[in-house]
């Protein structure tokens, strides 16, 4: 767990806050903790879905990868929800991908996909993992404002139509590195089946943050390292910053 963490902890300008962790823990805030977590799954899984879409894949292929986001989507967006039936429908997510075509015009479309597409798989994974602690605890989904974070860090992305992808995937791999070191520094507080369950994600969140830095540098003819620590600053000052409203991601409680 060190190993895998030690390249994270290089990467994060600072350390989630003990006064963060300290509300994460209490009981009062599992309902709205285990709902976050389940909606980042989502939108880890949409944002990735929206790169492939815009720079890697045909249109057909985009299509096709918005029916199979089609069922986690009307879970969370539409309100006669069931979580019995969500968790119990067929899923056909390998046939997808092995007829997915590459955008001819983008010279990177065949190194984004299959990570890509892996990234996308997981975070579906995840998203059905909380859903089923949620199920066995009698946590009720309910749709909940997101956080301030993401859109915190996209706002930094560069409107230079060329640098876009790099910057998003920066901000890609700041995002997973942070729920990195935020499921293993919260999961010796939790309950023990909650705690095994968070340390059973940092494998692949650690992969993730691996994947979107390595693309970052690949789709840029420049060295990337000081957009990295841009990022690095700007997303420490929102984990560090006072926040109002508890969330995953969310910064020092008031
Ligand atoms: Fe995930
Ligand atoms: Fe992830």
């Amino acid at each position: 767990m060190q190993q895998l963490l030690a390249p994270i902890h290089g990467f994060l300008r600072c350390e989630t806050p003990q006064t963060w962790i300290d509300i994460a823990r209490a009981e009062s805030s599992l309902e709205e903790l285990l709902i976050d977590h389940c909606n980042c799954e989502l939108k880890a899984a949409q944002t990735a879905m929206f790169l492939l879409r815009r720079y890697a894949l045909s249109q057909d292929s985009g299509r096709s990868l918005l029916t199979w986001a089609k069922p986690y989507e009307e879970f969370v967006y539409l309100k006669d929800r069931n979580i019995e039936q969500f968790l119990a429908r067929d899923v056909k997510k390998n046939e997808l991908i092995a007829s997915l075509q590459p955008n001819e015009h983008f010279k990177f479309a065949q190194d984004l996909i299959p990570p890509l597409i892996r990234l996308i798989k997981e975070e579906f994974h995840h998203f059905e993992q909380v859903l089923e602690l949620m199920r066995a605890r009698h946590i009720p989904y309910r749709n909940i404002r997101a956080g301030r974070y993401a859109k915190g860090m996209m706002s930094h992305v560069t409107t230079h139509e060329k640098d876009i992808l790099r910057d998003k995937l920066i901000v890609g791999a700041y995002i997973e590195a942070r729920s990195c070191e935020r499921f293993a520094k919260l999961a010796p507080y939790l309950d023990a089946q909650l705690g095994k369950f968070y340390v059973s994600l940092l494998r692949s969140e650690a992969r993730h943050y691996e994947d979107y830095l390595s693309l970052a540098q690949l789709v840029s003819p420049e060295d990337i390292s000081e957009r990295v620590a841009y990022f690095g600053e700007r997303e420490a000052e929102l984990i560090m910053a006072a926040d109002d409203e508890f969330r995953f991601h969310s910064g020092q409680p008031l």
